[in-house]
């Protein structure tokens, strides 16, 4: 019988599906079946994105309240797969709206029940939270995650800080400015994603994903940069006072939570300017004592566990 893979994605500059395409390059058989699935919502999120939808959408993205989404074809909600391959980016430390009103849809749980998962995120570099969280939403529905590919902004920081506003604020993936490089993934990383397609098609034809993840590891499947994994912890702590303030102040129209989005704003730019570097040279400070914990994290944030909490 032939194996059936289903690729749930969501993606507004096409960088991930162009991802999820070469890896599943290698899936390409006469005993494969491969179909697309890509979330939709309504309304639709606008790209690229005006400057003040941006933020707007801080609070529902990291609170992961959900919006509607287009239900998926009769054709797809009627078959079981043997892999599901899941491509998601993050929005805030969190994962996508479209992708969090998904995951919480009663279409989740009749597609990922039982069934073994692979995430592929592509994001500008601060995932690691937000993969927590998609393992949370996959153990409500009894998904069983195999693998996890991550693929990021390689350049520093503060320069893809600097290189994603202007991608997402014009839709261009181009050098900012002509000396910038150019933001998201480069070129070569989203080529060279084919090399994940073997292992992930051997497991497939043996139906056996137990090793899988090493084996995705060994090929560099994530990277986790130590500093950033303290980051993400303490941006997730100080974002969810933001949201929590914020969802109060009733939804994106309502002048009291325009007037205190556009104070999150400048606490943002505070932080990532300010804050951050600060944190970094206590980071380098405590580098030696801490190398340990860090190294345990690295391992834990590498695989695809699940710490009970
Ligand atoms: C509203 C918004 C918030 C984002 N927040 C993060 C973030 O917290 N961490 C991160 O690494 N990337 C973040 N990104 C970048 C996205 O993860 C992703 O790289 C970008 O949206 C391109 O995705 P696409 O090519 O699938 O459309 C954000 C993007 C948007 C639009």
């Amino acid at each position: 019988m032939k194996k059936e893979v289903l690729v749930i994605y969501y993606t507004q500059s096409g960088q991930l599906l162009d991802i999820i395409e070469n890896i599943t390059e290698s899936l390409k058989n006469d005993n494969t079946n491969i179909t697309f699935y890509k979330i939709e919502t309504n309304p639709e999120f606008e790209f690229p994105w005006k400057q003040r939808n941006f933020y707007d959408v801080f609070p529902e993205s990291f609170l992961q309240i959900p919006c509607e989404i287009h239900p998926p074809d009769k054709e797809i909600l009627s078959k079981k797969y043997d892999l599901i391959i899941f491509g998601y980016q993050v929005w805030f430390l969190t994962p996508s709206i479209p992708v969090n009103s998904f995951l919480k849809s009663e279409y989740a749980e009749k597609l990922l029940k039982n069934t073994p998962v692979i995430t592929v995120v592509a994001c500008r570099n601060m995932w690691l939270q937000a993969q927590e969280k998609v393992k949370r939403l996959f153990k409500s529905v009894s998904a069983n995650l195999v693998g996890h590919i991550a693929l990021v902004d390689r350049n520093i920081n503060h320069i893809s800080v600097i290189t994603i506003a202007h991608w997402m604020f014009s839709g261009k993936k181009d050098r900012y400015l002509g000396i910038f490089p150019k933001p998201g993934v480069s070129a070569k990383d989203i080529k060279d994603a084919k090399r994940f397609g073997p292992p992930i098609s051997d497991s497939l034809a043996t139906g056996n994903f137990s090793t899988l993840q090493n084996k995705l590891i060994a090929l560099k499947s994530v990277y986790i940069s130590p500093f950033l994994i303290q980051t993400d912890e303490r941006g997730n702590i100080i974002f969810s006072k933001w949201a929590n303030l914020l969802i109060k102040k009733g939804n994106a129209k309502q002048p009291e939570r325009i007037k205190w989005t556009r104070i999150f704003e400048f606490y943002l730019q505070f932080a990532v300017w300010v804050i951050t570097p600060i944190v970094f040279i206590v980071f380098l400070l405590t580098y030696l004592p801490m190398s340990a914990k860090r190294n345990r994290d690295i391992t834990y944030y590498s695989s695809v566990e699940l710490k009970e909490n």
